[in-house]
């Protein structure tokens, strides 16, 4: 089973994934935890590039490449593999960031955007996507405490440091997309504590896996 979790930034993906991996691993699941961008081993390098702050001239477009790249290597070398070894993989992003962040967030046409994940996703889609919903002010606020708790180098920060109104833009892009692919997005509140979010998560995946292993037995 293929779940990749999605939101703005200090939602909880990372939180929720580990959550989410030791519960699976107690049902006996094999499972694997990967991550956008940076997933494979061009991906790390892709992710340097993405995510420092020399790269600020980069052009919208070349850095929509780019994610897409990561992703289509993405897909290949780690994704794609894992499934067929019969493993649950658990990722950190994948194609909607790129619908909407690039595509709400920073104004490029979300159907070509779609049309482009076509090609780098090769007709591997995700059976579940979580999208975890926060408030723009609520994810800013703790993805900065994270960072300052961390210690976090300030060319990771690039995406933080950008105004509110663009993760209120992305945030909205998410539920207006999430709306668009009710057969495979479910939205979670990331405002509770991470106890009960992963209660809910926990909830949403075991239904997809008994529709996934029982079609048959689907009410
Ligand atoms: P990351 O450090 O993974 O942040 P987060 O903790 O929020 O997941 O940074 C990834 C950043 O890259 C994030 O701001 C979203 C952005 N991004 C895109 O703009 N497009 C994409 O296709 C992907 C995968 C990520």
């Amino acid at each position: 089973m293929f779940v990749t979790f999605e939101g703005i930034e200090g939602t909880g993906k990372s939180t929720q994934i580990g959550l989410l991996d030791a519960w699976l691993r107690e049902q006996g699941r094999a499972t694997e935890i990967t991550r956008e961008p940076g997933g494979s081993r061009l991906g790390r390098e892709l992710r340097r590039i993405l995510l420092s702050m020399e790269s600020s001239d980069l052009t919208g477009q070349a850095e929509l490449f780019l994610y897409l790249a990561d992703r289509a290597q993405h897909v290949a070398t780690v994704i794609r593999p894992a499934l067929l070894a019969g493993h649950d993989v658990l990722s950190d992003r994948f194609a909607d960031s790129t619908v909407v962040y690039q595509g709400y967030g920073r104004g490029l046409d979300p159907k070509t955007l779609h049309g482009l994940n076509e090609v780098a996703v090769d007709g591997l889609w995700p059976d579940l996507t979580i999208l975890l919903d926060i408030e723009p002010e609520e994810g800013l606020r703790r993805a900065l405490a994270r960072n300052i708790a961390e210690g976090t180098h300030a060319s990771e920060g690039r995406f933080e440091a950008e105004h509110m109104e663009f993760h209120a833009r992305v945030r909205e892009g998410y539920l207006t997309w999430a709306a668009l692919h009710p057969e495979r997005f479910r939205v979670v509140d990331a405002s509770a504590s991470p106890e009960v979010v992963h209660a809910r998560v926990r909830e949403l995946v075991a239904a997809a896996l008994d529709e996934k292993e029982q079609p048959g037995l689907r009410m």
